[in-house]
């Protein structure tokens, strides 16, 4: 089959297409033909190297959809679905994984690729939040497959919701470095990507006993708060990533996410699809940070 190969940490050209053997699949497993293979940001940021990841050389790629061709339970087979691999191996013609989830008729492999990772982190943060009407909800980053479905979820639960993006079209542009002066006091819940050390500013924009859920690091670091500052306003900081919130809280709601793709409630916005072969152009998309939704590779 064909697969993409990553040597070594670098720019998109350490990610190589070659001829590689199928994998086999372990019980518990199954054995998809890949349709579609979702680009996420923290991919070229395992690529780079800016996240020490695994060793290399091996087939690189967490997300995909495809046709079950061999599984435990032989009702799965031909059934498409969408699967998840924290060790990789999803940019290829064939994966083996033991995280999958049925894909709704309605919803397209790339639709599929498009939601069922960032709806679910959405979904799992919204219930760990515990967004109230009428609350107000900062959305960092809402231009971001994540940040999108954050931001309508919140919407959608009656909340007042402030965006950041760095294409002009939400009310703060976090590209400007002062961004966080120019938030509305009394935010009550922040949903925070963008990370680094002037996330502290945050703190003075809260309202009393505020919650920040910290879950990316968009600009390579992790955001930095000052404990007393925490303390001195009844913040709540809550940690959000790992493999506990993977394997249970957003594996839980995954299906849900899917289904809120399938009635309307969330809509996958699609980027560019490209041919496998071009996955250096794929990843290039997606640091240029010029498109808006999601970067998919075609097998
Ligand atoms: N905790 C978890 O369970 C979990 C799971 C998956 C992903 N994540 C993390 O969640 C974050 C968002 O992931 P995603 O898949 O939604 O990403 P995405 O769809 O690729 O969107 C990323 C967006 O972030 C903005 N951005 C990129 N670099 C930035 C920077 N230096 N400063 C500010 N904004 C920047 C870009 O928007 P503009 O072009 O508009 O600036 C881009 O559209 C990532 O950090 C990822 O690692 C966490």
């Amino acid at each position: 089959m064909r697969a993409v190969v990553q040597y070594g940490t670098g720019g998109p050209d350490v990610l190589k297409v070659e001829d590689r053997p199928e994998p086999t699949r372990k019980s518990g497993e199954v054995l998809v033909r890949t349709e579609a293979i979702g680009v996420p940001f923290y991919e070229t940021q395992l690529r780079s190297g800016l996240i020490p990841a695994g060793s290399a050389p091996g087939v690189f790629g967490h997300e995909a959809a495809g046709i079950v061709v061999e599984a435990d339970d032989p009702s799965l087979h031909g059934k498409r679905v969408v699967t998840m691999s924290f060790t990789g191996g999803a940019y290829a013609e064939v994966v083996a994984a033991s995280q999958y989830t049925l894909v709704p008729d309605t919803i397209t492999p790339e639709q599929a690729v498009a939601a069922a990772v960032p709806a679910s982190v959405a979904l799992a943060l919204m219930n760990a939040a515990d967004v109230k009407a009428g609350e107000t909800v900062l959305v960092e980053a809402a231009s971001g497959a994540i940040g999108g479905y954050l931001a309508r979820l919140a919407g959608q639960k009656g909340a007042h919701v402030v965006e950041t993006s760095g294409n002009g079209k939400a009310d703060i542009d976090h590209n400007d470095p002062d961004w966080r002066q120019k938030l509305p006091d009394g935010i009550d819940v922040v949903f925070e990507s963008i990370g680094g050390p002037r996330a502290a500013e945050l703190l003075a924009k809260l309202a009393p006993h505020g919650r920040i859920l910290a879950y990316g690091l968009l600009s390579g670091e992790f955001p930095t708060f000052p404990v007393a500052g925490l303390v001195a306003r009844g913040i709540t900081l809550i940690g959000f990533g790992g493999p506990d919130a993977y394997g249970k809280r957003v594996a839980a709601v995954r299906a849900e996410a899917l289904g809120l793709v399938a009635d309307g409630t969330l809509t996958p916005v699609l980027d560019r699809t490209y041919p496998l072969a071009d996955v250096a152009a794929a990843h290039a998309r997606v640091e240029s940070r010029e498109g808006a939704g999601k970067v998919v590779l075609v097998p």
